[in-house]
């Protein structure tokens, strides 16, 4: 009975039976001036205009002195004058949440975007919430899949880690995401694509995610013509979405296509809001909003959200503000580079440069060993290319640069495919395996070969395995042949991929 009278007593405390309202002043650049209502800040308000259009604005600022409140609109300010009323609605930006919203395209405000009807959501959760108590973060031990082979086998991610995508425009950023929808093992894809161009926004839903990469997705759009507190919202609304799936227990993959745009958003509402601007004209509210956004993501106690946000990095400065303070926050980064891009080399994932850190806690030791000799092999070649590439390095002078030239080729198989291949985890790790020339037993397939894993030291007791340093003492010669030995299971297990 008590909880019968319960759901009316909640109706009625729901209802705002003050209806707080001011009138429209003025409007300076983005801002619109009113006075009153009396409001709080990040409250949606509705200003009704004279010609019957209804507009969503949320406040951004006011001034209690001049009985002012400073307004950010959601679309259009066409149709707004000086008188346009201004009704507060006493609550903050919400977004209706549903299994059902698997397949939708969404606005900034949680309204449908695609043509598919009404959203069919089964409640609400706040745009703007608190990240997960620490303390009840679940640790991050289990390998998520991407199906892109250089992320899979060199930057191994888990779920729950939060990644960066750091790229100058044009280097494959928004296509690397897409691969990863399609191919990842996530159970949901959360993608928020703020400030993008519009025809580019049709271009990723229907050729790049195509219709299964949608059908797992929730998609949440702000065109990059929309207005600054939208492209804002947006970025909190692909957020609680996640963060709906991850009670439910699902591990979410989130990716945001720019974060660099959020940051732009907001340096537009508070350069207007007569914030002053500090590092690369952002105002500081900016620095504050980043990382409080960028750790609402990760696990909690019932699922996780791994994210990968991509970063547009102005003139490949990796320095440059936005750039510096994403990549102190999350837990790893991949750079794009444009040298790779322009070279076909698809992904254009610089590995040298790139680091996932929970690397070795998702990995198992032979994965480990494998992908360090790897990496080593990359840097090695690196440093040598240009002596190697003029005809100046004479074989055999190094047995270390001898392996790099001879394994090259079988490693640039590794990290290459086009963006319609699908890599699964058994297939990448076999190609690492006989690439690297290391032995990588079926048990570390699994996505829990990071737990309870023994110590490298126990290992090497227990299986006399040959680590990196003690294969690098090998003669040149013996070592000629392993490595011979190894390329042909390389080109064997390349063999199979292509097959597949
Ligand atoms: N892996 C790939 N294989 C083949 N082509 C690719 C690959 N990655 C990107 N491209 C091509 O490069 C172009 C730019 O890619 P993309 O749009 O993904 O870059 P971006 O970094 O997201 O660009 P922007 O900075 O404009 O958002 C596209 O024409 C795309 O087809
Ligand atoms: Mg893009």
């Amino acid at each position: 009975m008590e909880q019968f009278f319960d759901k009316y007593l909640k109706t009625v405390l729901d209802t705002e039976t003050i209806l707080y309202t001011g009138t429209v002043t003025a409007i300076k650049g983005l801002m619109i001036r009113s006075r009153g209502p009396y409001a709080k800040i990040g409250e949606l308000c509705t200003i009704k205009n004279a010609d019957g259009t209804e507009l969503v604005a949320e406040v951004v600022g006011f001034d209690q002195e001049e009985n002012a409140v400073n307004l950010m609109a959601y679309g259009d300010t066409k149709g707004i004058m000086a008188g346009s009323e201004v009704v507060a609605s006493g609550k903050e930006l919400r977004v209706p949440v549903g299994k059902k919203l698997l397949g939708r395209i969404i606005d900034a405000l949680g309204r449908p975007y695609d043509k598919k009807g009404p959203l069919q959501n089964d409640e609400y959760y706040p745009a703007i919430a608190p990240a997960p108590d620490p303390y009840t973060r679940k640790d991050i031990n289990r390998r998520i899949i991407t199906g892109v082979r250089a992320i899979d086998s060199l930057l191994t991610c888990g779920k729950g880690q939060r990644l960066g995508i750091f790229a100058g425009s044009g280097v494959g950023k928004s296509t690397l995401l897409s691969m990863i929808a399609r191919n990842t093992n996530a159970d949901v894809n959360v993608i928020g694509l703020i400030g993008e161009r519009g025809r580019e926004v049709m271009d990723f839903i229907e050729h790049d995610l195509g219709p299964e990469g949608m059908k797992r997705s929730v998609v949440v759009v702000a065109t990059g013509d929309q207005s600054s507190i939208a492209r804002l919202r947006a970025a909190y609304t692909t957020t609680a979405v996640a963060e709906y799936f991850r009670n439910q227990g699902k591990d979410v993959m989130l990716m945001m296509d720019s974060v660099t745009r959020f940051c732009h958003a907001q340096r537009e509402i508070g350069t207007a809001n007569g914030e002053p601007p500090t590092q690369s004209g952002y105002p500081a509210s900016v620095w504050d909003m980043l990382p409080k956004l960028l750790e609402r993501t990760g696990t909690n106690d019932k699922g996780s959200i791994t994210a990968f946000y991509t970063v547009l990095v102005d003139g490949d400065d990796l320095n440059e503000p936005v750039s510096d303070k994403v990549r102190g926050t999350l837990d790893g980064h991949i750079v794009l580079s444009k040298k790779l891009f322009r070279e076909r080399h698809f992904p254009a994932i610089d590995i040298t440069s790139s680091i996932s850190r929970l690397w070795d806690d998702v990995t198992g030791p032979q994965t480990q060993q494998a992908a360090n000799k790897v990496s080593r092999l990359i840097s090695i070649y690196e440093e040598n290319k240009d002596m190697i590439n003029a005809g100046v390095y004479v074989k055999g002078s190094n047995p270390e640069i001898d392996e790099a030239i001879e394994r090259h080729p079988a490693i640039e198989e590794l990290l290459t495919q086009s963006k319609t291949d699908h890599c699964t985890i058994e297939n990448t790790l076999q190609i690492l395996s006989a690439v690297s020339g290391i032995d990588i037993p079926e048990d570390e397939y699994s996505e829990d070969a990071g737990l309870g894993k023994k110590t490298t030291a126990q290992l090497v007791q227990e299986r006399k395995i040959d680590d990196v340093a003690s294969s690098n003492e090998l003669s040149s010669e013996s070592m000629t042949a392993q490595t011979a030995n190894s390329l042909e299971q390389a080109a064997k297990a390349l063999g199979g991929l292509s097959k597949k």
